[in-house]
């Protein structure tokens, strides 16, 4: 998928390192079997955005901490995150992802189980090849906080009485995990461990935990030809997010009554227009990215010591992309 013209103009400061990323995990997947090689090639070609390690080499080039294992800790995550992503994709029975097929759809459910669990054992190397136990230790807890969020979130399918305090737990877990972690990788690897790591994991956590919402807002008006996914998929899967909770508890009676007795039937494509004018008539949408805007605000405590460079105005441009962002 294209970047978008606003993200690839925010991390020109870190394009060597992200070439250098990119070119590191090419061959780093692309042997082993004519099977993984296709897959592989399938991944390259359709890559992501890349935000957990353009915000890794923002971070560490503003603060200079950038190491030589800085380029290794970003890759082992990118791949812990793109296996999550298959296994997801299996989870949410999605077709579409990055504006092409999911490796789901393209091969089997089999398939794409097995190469994400390919994935984290690649990662496990990479990690270990950095030798900071302090580092294996973070994306282990992390990686654990992944699988623990995604269970929380099939367990409160089709809860439409779920909080937004429980919403966002859920997704500090399934989301924020990686984004903290990718924060504070840097400091840990220029052994850190004290209040500066903290204060990196929670930019991170806080980065994390706007861009799902955001990303939660894109799935009921996002453009599938800019996403690259297809819109309404939370909806139909029984997945509550924020913009439903807030709409559900400030829209009245008689409107809620409604919608309630159509999500509890089972939300049909042809319905998923009178939930967008629902939660967009009660408010969800606006509060939702206002809520994604002010939580990210939240983390820029962290930075704001940082001394001005290229690398902390993009940050700065960064965190409004995390929560403005159209893919
Ligand atoms: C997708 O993450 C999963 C979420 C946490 C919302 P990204 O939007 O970062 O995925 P890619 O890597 O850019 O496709
Ligand atoms: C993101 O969850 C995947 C993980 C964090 C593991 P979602 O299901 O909400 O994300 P998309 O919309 O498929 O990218
Ligand atoms: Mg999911
Ligand atoms: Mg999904």
């Amino acid at each position: 998928m294209i970047l978008s013209e606003k993200l690839e103009e925010l991390v020109q400061p870190v394009k060597p390192d992200l070439k250098l990323f990119d070119e590191k995990l090419s061959k780093f997947i692309a042997g082993d079997s004519p099977l993984v090689a296709s897959i592989a090639h399938h991944l390259v070609k359709n890559r992501g955005k890349r935000m957990r390690p353009a915000f890794m080499f923002l971070l560490a080039r503003a603060s200079e901490y950038f190491n030589k294992f800085t380029i290794d800790a970003s890759l082992a995550i990118e791949l812990i995150h793109t296996a999550t992503l298959l296994h997801d994709d299996v989870v949410d029975d999605s077709n579409l992802r990055r504006g092409s097929e999911t490796i789901n759809f393209k091969w089997t459910n089999l398939i794409s189980v097995l190469m994400g669990d390919y994935l984290f054992a690649k990662s496990f190397r990479l990690m270990v090849g950095t030798g900071s136990i302090d580092l294996v230790d973070a994306i282990s807890s992390a990686t654990e906080r992944v699988s623990i969020g995604e269970l929380r979130q099939v367990e409160e399918t089709s809860n439409f009485d779920l909080s937004e305090e429980e919403y966002l737990k859920i997704i500090a877990d399934k989301t924020a995990s990686l984004f903290s972690v990718s924060s504070e990788a840097a400091p840990i690897l220029a052994g850190e461990n004290g209040r500066i790591r903290n204060e990196f994991a929670v930019f991170g956590e806080k980065i994390g935990v706007a861009f799902q919402i955001a990303d939660d807002l894109l799935d009921y008006v996002g453009d599938p030809k800019i996403t690259g996914k297809n819109p309404g998929n939370d909806i139909f899967s029984g997945k509550v997010t924020l913009p439903l909770i807030y709409s559900l508890r400030h829209s009245d009676k008689g409107k809620r009554r409604n919608i309630l007795r159509m999500l509890s039937d089972g939300v049909s494509e042809d319905q998923f227009g009178l939930i967008l004018n629902y939660v967009t008539e009660s408010g969800g949408i606006d509060y939702t990215s206002r809520r994604a805007a002010e939580i990210s605000h939240e983390g820029l405590s962290t930075i704001r010591g940082f001394k001005d460079s290229e690398y902390h105005q993009s940050l700065l441009g960064m965190v409004d992309y995390s929560t403005s962002r159209i893919c």
